[in-house]
């Protein structure tokens, strides 16, 4: 069965998932790893489709599994899907091109964060939709943080209470997010906020969410499985 996503929806997303997984050791592309039998995008696309403000979701794939992944998301929603970049901020702006006219919110999500909840797509939408230009989940840092230096010695403690973990999806005026990528070229970041705090636009946060984890380690799959185990 195809799942229809809302036509009336105001909220494109991207779908970073071009990435090769390195840290998750050998094995295919990270987004074609299995997550309880399934690849992680699949979890990811299922819990963007579910959120009622999407209107259109766009996979940037691994290049040599553009038409594998097609395969895999058909019956999972209706998304269109095109080979992504050597980095990911590449992989970005190649979905952001394929965009087609109607939704001013754009969401950027990274396939990795596959149990992030429909919720979480809807607050952060909701903040953009709000008059936000640019929207960030995020969680306080839990542990202490030391800055270190030569020979692993200790320089200082950071004063935690000012600092966040950032997640995705991250949110974006359509047209904010178009500039901050146009202006970037060249010079690649980890998150596409970050491209956007370049150009001065102010980036807001809101409550992320400890489902949103991205699997990055073995060991963020190995708790992926029992949050899914536990009804994640
Ligand atoms: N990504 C992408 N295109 C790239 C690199 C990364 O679309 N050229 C995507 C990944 O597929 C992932 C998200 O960006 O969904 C976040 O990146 P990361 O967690 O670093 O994934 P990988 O780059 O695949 O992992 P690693 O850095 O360990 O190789
Ligand atoms: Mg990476």
């Amino acid at each position: 069965m195809t799942a229809q996503l809302n036509p009336r929806g105001d909220v494109a997303v991207l779908v970073p998932a071009a990435g090769a997984g390195v840290r998750l050791g050998p094995g295919r592309p990270k987004a074609l790893r299995l997550l309880a039998g399934e690849p992680l995008l699949v979890h990811a696309v299922r819990r963007l489709a579910a959120a009622a403000s999407v209107h259109t979701i766009v996979v940037a794939a691994p290049p040599a599994e553009v038409e594998a992944v097609r395969a895999l998301l058909a019956p999972v929603a209706p998304v269109t899907v095109l080979p992504g970049g050597a980095e990911r901020q590449a992989s970005v702006a190649a979905a952001l091109a394929a965009v087609p006219a109607g939704p001013e919110i754009v969401l950027v999500h990274d396939a990795a964060r596959a149990l992030t909840p429909p919720e979480l797509v809807e607050s952060v939408a909701a903040a953009v939709r709000a008059g936000h230009d640019a929207v960030i989940p995020v969680l306080p840092v839990v542990d202490t943080v030391k800055e270190v230096g030569a020979g692993e010695v200790v320089l200082g403690t950071v004063d935690r209470t000012a600092l966040r973990v950032v997640q995705t999806p991250q949110g974006f005026r359509r047209a904010v997010l178009t500039a901050a990528h146009s202006a970037a070229a060249g010079d690649p970041l980890t998150d596409d906020a970050g491209l956007v705090e370049k150009q001065g636009v102010p980036v807001v946060c809101v409550p992320g969410s400890e489902y949103a984890l991205k699997v990055t380690r073995p060991f963020d799959l190995a708790l992926a499985e029992h949050l899914l185990a536990a009804g994640a």
